[in-house]
């Protein structure tokens, strides 16, 4: 199987194929890649089996896990600080309802995946946002602004490295600076690391975990991961937390209650095969993904005369797009009757803005970008 096959997806139930079935769809953060052969074997040969009570983490996931953290991130885990969650979205819910009561607040940067901005509605708490400034060129935090946005009532901070849709990979300063902001004010931590794997060149701009903190501010963190975006399996939903603070895992575990259904079991085990044999095939994506990323911003300069803004995108598939020079108060909106469909910045906070997936064949990539071109001119 090539990263070049265009899989036919409409009749599959696929939520991105399906939402707006007359249009091209570029949006949600789902590849048109087929997952990696050992995940897609694990799964056949655990179907095989036959039998789907209810799971429990089996020993192969947990070494794979271990395996995953040390060997990728550096990291030497214990057994007991891994929480494993149905999905990352939940386990952001969770950390609302944990730590926050009734009219406290969440403080986020944005523009940002969307539902950083609706969890605190799950446990009644107000989000406060700040938004990503540019220096140099490059997206960063206003830590002034943010210093200002902090109220006795701010009880948590989600932050999301890499970021979605801004496509940085903040430094070990910033991440360090962000652990040191919320110790300052006793704000917990929730580092959002689902795209870490998706750093497209690690040599140039090295990914570093809020895992990688100090001791201190480790304490006072949750960091979340999965290996959805990376291997595509978002469908079979798994994540999972690592917790050193013992209390903070507790509370985060209490408040669950009876809101979370079992894991599946077919999820486990494509979590193992991916970690455990995704490596290479991982490889294989980064490097395609960059090369849909040069053919992004060639034609932006090329075909747009720069008028569409790319900015460098040192992580995901995904490319967040400026459109503001051109003459359209909603551009996703408009991009629809070149029947495109992309996601549409002002759910991320930034109208004006739209978000395009690359996580496709490079025939789909051009396609699209030729959709942009025609519905923008
Ligand atoms: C930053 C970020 N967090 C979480 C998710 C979704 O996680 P899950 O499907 O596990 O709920 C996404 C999906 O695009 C994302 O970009």
């Amino acid at each position: 199987m090539s990263f070049d096959d265009v899989i036919p997806r409409r009749d599959t139930g696929s939520l991105k194929w399906n939402a707006k079935p007359t249009l091209d769809p570029f949006w949600i953060a789902d590849m048109d890649f087929a997952s990696p052969p050992a995940v897609i074997e694990a799964l056949q040969t655990r179907v095989a089996h036959g039998v789907f009570g209810y799971p429990t983490p089996h020993d192969g996931l947990k070494e794979a896990l271990f395996n995953y953290l040390s060997k990728r991130l550096n990291y030497h885990s214990s057994d007991t600080d891994i929480v494993h969650l149905g999905g990352l979205v939940p386990a952001l819910s969770l950390a609302a309802r944990a730590f926050g009561q009734p009219g406290d607040e969440i403080l986020t940067c944005t523009p940002v995946y969307p539902p950083f901005v609706s969890v605190g509605n799950d446990a009644d708490m107000k989000t406060v946002t700040v938004d990503h400034i540019k220096v140099d060129g490059s997206w960063t935090f206003d830590w002034e602004a943010m210093e200002q946005a902090v109220t006795p009532k701010t009880k948590v901070f989600f932050l999301c490295n890499p970021q979605n849709p801004l496509g940085r990979c903040f430094t070990a300063d910033e991440i360090t600076k962000i652990g040191n902001f919320c110790l300052r004010h006793n704000i917990l931590l929730v580092s959002d690391e689902i795209h870490c794997d998706l750093v497209l060149d690690e040599s140039l701009t090295p990914f570093f975990s809020a895992l990688h903190l100090p001791e201190e501010l480790r304490q006072n963190t949750i960091v979340l991961l999965a290996p959805s975006k990376t291997y595509n399996i978002a469908g079979l939903g798994y994540s999972f937390a690592v917790i050193e603070n013992p209390e903070i895992r507790r509370k985060f575990t209490q408040a669950r209650g009876h809101t979370m259904p079992e894991i599946n079991c077919l999820a486990y085990y494509a979590a193992e095969a991916a970690y455990r044999d995704g490596e290479t095939w991982r490889q294989d994506l980064l490097a395609y993904l960059r090369v849909n990323r040069a053919i992004i911003t060639d034609f932006a300069a090329r075909e747009l005369d720069g008028k569409l803004v790319v900015p460098n995108i040192e992580a995901t598939y995904l490319a967040w797009m400026d459109c503001r020079d051109f003459p359209f108060t909603n551009p996703a909106q408009h991009l629809e009757k070149a029947e495109i469909f992309v996601s549409d910045g002002a759910y991320f906070r930034a109208p004006g803005r739209i978000r395009f997936n690359f996580g496709c064949p490079q025939s789909r990539v051009l396609e699209g970008l030729e959709k942009i071109k025609s519905g923008l001119q």
